[in-house]
């Protein structure tokens, strides 16, 4: 992917805190925005980590959970439509729906290196430590028998090591990501592993 630094770093305004769309609006958006279906499960599986990390980690309330789920869903809603102004689609759309601005600063932080804009807060810094192992590991899984059954953070450690295995998958943002938290990357496979094994 070539950069698409999105040239600003505040998005959505302030008087719209609170508001979010509901889930049914959300995946409306992707049955309308996203026909490819591996896309669209990717972002599924990065809302079930997101959602899942809220509860377990953050205490999150159902209101905070549903952002962090969101985020998850809508990051790469405008990926397949308009791969040359990925993110600044969605970003604009999300505005005109008047969503809460921390939402769009998150889906507008996911890929610092593409979009110019840093992670901020523990929304941000999760989405985009989870954006590329989730895909990672669901390619891992998806060349096991068993999927994700008896799937151990040993052999997802080696596989990261082989550049050649799922080679689109840019380690060096993995690295970054987990440089920006305090979680280590065997913690963080294996959440994954636990978290998305069940959405399909
Ligand atoms: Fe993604």
């Amino acid at each position: 992917m070539s950069t698409h630094h999105l040239g600003r770093s505040v998005f959505g305004d302030p008087k719209n805190t609170g508001n979010l769309m509901s889930l049914e609006e959300a995946h409306q958006l992707l049955a309308d925005w996203v026909p490819n279906e591996r896309l669209r499960l990717h972002m599924k599986q990065v809302a079930a980590v997101m959602k899942a990390w809220a509860i377990e980690k953050e205490n999150a309330d159902e209101i905070k959970a549903l952002k962090w789920e969101l985020a998850g869903l809508l990051h790469d809603a405008d990926w397949e439509k308009y791969p040359d102004d990925h993110c600044r689609i969605i970003i604009e759309e999300l505005e005109r729906r008047d969503m809460d601005p921390e939402l769009i600063h998150c889906i507008a932080s996911h890929g610092p290196s593409y979009f110019g804009v840093e992670p901020e807060n523990s929304m941000d810094k999760m989405i985009y430590a989870f954006d590329e192992l989730s895909g990672f590991i669901h390619a891992a899984a998806l060349i096991r028998p068993a999927r994700y059954e008896g799937m151990d953070v040993k052999s997802v450690l080696k596989k990261l090591k082989t550049p050649s295995f799922a080679a689109q998958v840019n380690r060096n943002d993995i690295t970054d990501a987990l440089s920006g938290i305090d979680v280590s990357l065997e913690e963080l496979i294996q959440f994954i592993i636990v978290h998305q094994k069940e959405i399909l």
